[in-house]
């Protein structure tokens, strides 16, 4: 059967679904349903969900769910989370109650700016635009003037333009790296918008000044972008106590052996890129979540955290740990640029409940709430890795989707979730579980 197709777009949605069953899947109308069967209730809500992308024959769930107890800055969030992972939200929950009990989480902003860029190739005198840079500047604000105006009444807009010259590292390549403040919103079609009409006007001003007369062929504009980098917007958050305040951990280990346990997991975490991987992508199932559930952008908060982890030439910990004078610390530094006005966040119904949850944070409040719950996350993988391992808890959790996926009866559910309070959990266990208990019950049912 031929599997390509022109103009599906154009196709409304029914003859999306149908050509898409029909061409992919075995049993057409069964699928046709289930694709349906998730749809909005209320055509109006569904035709939202449409609206955020191209190509929609239906929406994909994920659990949405909150992580109670988080104090931050002594005030106290139920925080949402969006994940698919088994312990996840258990785990940030756990470690929220934990510090809450310790004093919070402190969270500090350290700075709002954006980057964006403009990237040009200039085969003329760099000395000529470089001494011609304020004239430049003046006149590129003068002409975004109309698209910066309701930034500046919020107190944001363009902060700063730098010339900067890549011409050692590829033949007449410069960019324009323009900081912004863009306050409460993520702002990527604000920069974006700014940065392509300074593509064009920077075009102009070289046809228009008398010091580049002839020279306009020397400029070429090769691209305006947003930098998804944000090292000067930035979050500090820290959880700190006596290390005889931690208490004690399983298997009686002692606040003094947890605590250097703790710091050297961490120490691990900054030597090994192998290692950082997986500890960084613990912080990322806290952050993602909340981004998610808050209708951020996610693929930009990992790349940025991504490069800002490897800023120093190797891909390291984005946590930190010391102890010092018989007080544990451990924080997190983490670029992270959100919005919480504008966007998915008031488009999208449950994103909006979200930020309700929070109390309708601003972008530096929701930055520390992402953060604290990137470190709670952190904070209880690795606690649970230097203590009992990370299996017991894990698989405790996936023990319900191990009996969904067996089909197992409410009754039989219940047999083995008892049975397995105190066995560990794998696969093949609760299978083989599952089987006996099948088996008991059938000879009770013959000897009836
Ligand atoms: C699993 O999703 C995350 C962990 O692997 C993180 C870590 O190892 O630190 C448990």
């Amino acid at each position: 059967m031929n599997k390509r197709i022109s103009g599906f777009s154009k196709l409304n949605k029914a003859g999306k679904i149908k050509w898409i069953v029909k061409t992919f899947y075995k049993d057409p109308e069964n699928v046709m349903k289930e694709l349906m069967s998730y749809w909005h209730s209320n055509e109006e809500e569904q035709k939202i969900f449409d609206g955020f992308s191209e190509n929609t024959i239906s929406n994909f769930m994920l659990p949405y769910g909150v992580a109670p107890n988080f104090m931050i800055n002594n005030k106290v969030y139920a925080v949402p989370m969006v994940i698919e992972e088994s312990s996840v939200v258990a785990a940030a929950s756990s470690a929220a109650k934990f510090w809450a009990d310790r004093g919070g989480f402190k969270a500090e902003i350290l700075g709002t700016r954006k980057i964006g860029q403009l990237h040009f190739k200039w085969q003329g005198n760099p000395l000529k635009l470089r001494s011609r840079l304020d004239e430049i500047t003046e006149f590129l604000m003068t002409e975004v003037s109309d698209i910066t105006k309701n930034m500046e009444k919020r107190g944001g807009g363009v902060r700063d333009i730098e010339l900067i010259d890549f011409s050692a590292k590829l033949d007449n390549y410069y960019q324009l790296r323009v900081s912004f403040e863009t306050c409460d919103s993520m702002g990527a079609n604000f920069i974006n918008s700014v940065l392509e009409q300074f593509g064009q006007s920077l075009q102009q001003f070289v046809i228009d000044d008398a010091n580049f007369v002839g020279e306009e062929k020397d400029l070429e504009i090769i691209m305006a972008i947003l930098s998804n980098f944000t090292p000067q917007c930035m979050v500090r958050v820290t959880a700190s106590c006596p290390i005889k305040e931690l208490g004690s951990f399983p298997g009686n280990m002692d606040d003094e052996t947890f605590a250097r346990r703790f710091y050297e997991a961490i120490k691990i975490a900054h030597i090994d890129s192998y290692r950082a991987t997986t500890h960084n992508k613990g912080i990322f199932n806290g952050i993602d979540a909340v981004v998610l559930a808050t209708g951020n952008d996610f693929r930009a908060i990992e790349a940025c955290g991504h490069t800002y982890a490897a800023k120093v030439g190797s891909y390291k910990s984005l946590s930190n740990c010391k102890i010092d004078d018989g007080i544990f610390t451990f924080w997190m530094d983490l670029p992270l640029a959100v919005g919480t006005v504008g966007g998915l966040t008031s488009l999208h119904p449950m994103a909006k409940r979200s930020l309700e949850l929070l109390g309708n944070p601003s972008a530096e409040e929701l930055m520390s709430i992402i953060a604290a719950t990137g470190l709670a996350q952190n904070f209880a993988a690795v606690r649970s890795l230097v203590t009992t391992g990370i299996q017991q808890g894990h698989m405790k959790m996936h023990l319900q989707n191990i009996i969904n996926s067996l089909n197992a009866t409410p009754e039989e559910e219940k047999k083995l979730i008892a049975h397995f309070e105190d066995e560990a959990v794998s696969f093949s266990a609760v299978r083989n579980t599952l089987e006996l208990i099948r088996t008991e019950n059938n000879s009770k049912n013959k000897a009836n």
